[in-house]
């Protein structure tokens, strides 16, 4: 692989050698090793078309983390607010000698499009409503990590499946690597194609975290939203939400995890965000392992 632009595309054995290596690397960082060679003469920039807290900043203790130069660059403070075009933008930054561009954009395909216009590796850090691949990929090792594999996991996502890339790359991730992906969503919120894909939709929250090994919930995208998909947060979180009550229908000790950033009392209660089985903050932790592996697959050839 040259770029990461989705798990569409990525076949099982590819996805299995970035978990095995986000092991190694989670097993540094858990020794508080900071400075790795791996990336010393490499150079790459985070090209942030929308606002993030978590992938920007754990690809960018990644990268350091692996001794390689980093810069940020926002669309809002860059030439792109003087009319640039994206792949004017992606060029300029290429002629830099740039390695890896690591890029987040509101429409989908912006990745792909740069990829086909640069000479540096692309990853795809989220495009619009299309995929998330790191996002899923340390949802993936969070599991594999917990359970010591994925096969024949059942893992329950539920919330706004409509609008979120993150599930479409949890369901073609997780299904290639065997469990089972269950959907539930409000009807509004809900993409039935995603059927298609091999994911479960289920008709209701309880069918869908039944006996579940994890129930993932999903932040409400009012962002891309036009309004009016319905009444308000807290009727949503009232019928759609997931309330401890609800845990007590999945397995015992399942894990209750969540891409962040969490709408809490909304997509999900404080009580079962801040519950012993929840891994919320062990997935940030192990996104730093997991783009620390994609970083180096990605940069060894
Ligand atoms: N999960 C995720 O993508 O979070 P950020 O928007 O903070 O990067």
């Amino acid at each position: 692989m040259k770029h990461l632009l989705g798990l569409k595309d990525v076949e099982a054995a590819e996805i299995r050698e970035i978990l095995d290596t986000a092991v190694s690397m989670k097993k540094l960082l858990r020794q508080n090793v900071k400075k790795l060679p791996q990336l010393q003469s490499k150079s790459v920039i985070t090209l942030f078309y929308e606002n993030s807290t978590r992938t920007r900043v754990s690809f960018e203790l990644a990268a350091k983390y692996m001794s390689a130069a980093t810069v940020n660059v926002s669309a809002s403070t860059s030439s792109v607010q003087k009319g640039e075009t994206l792949i004017d933008t992606g060029r300029t930054l290429d002629a830099m000698k740039t390695d890896v561009v690591i890029m987040r954009h509101p429409m989908a395909g912006a990745p792909k499009l740069l990829s086909e216009n640069v000479r540096a590796s692309v990853i795809n850090a989220g495009d619009g409503m299309n995929e998330h691949p790191t996002q899923a990929l340390l949802d993936m090792f969070t599991l594999y990590e917990k359970f010591g594999t994925l096969k024949g996991l059942t893992v329950a996502i539920v919330g706004d499946v409509m609008h979120s890339r993150v599930a479409k790359s949890n369901v073609f991730g997780l299904t290639k690597m065997g469990s089972e992906v269950r959907l539930f969503s409000p009807s509004t919120l809900a993409l039935p194609e995603i059927g298609r894909l091999g994911a479960k939709v289920m008709n209701s929250r309880a069918d869908a975290i039944r006996d579940a090994d994890a129930v993932m919930g999903l932040r409400i995208q009012l962002e891309r939203q036009k309004g009016g998909l319905f009444p308000s947060l807290s009727e949503y979180n009232r019928f759609f939400g997931v309330n401890e009550e609800d845990l007590k229908g999945a397995k015992p000790g399942a894990l209750v995890m969540h891409p962040g950033p969490v709408n809490r009392g909304v997509e999900m209660s404080g009580a079962v965000i801040d519950s012993a089985q929840s891994v919320i903050n062990e997935q940030v932790l192990n996104g730093v392992a997991v783009r620390m592996a994609i970083l180096f697959l990605l940069t060894r050839n």
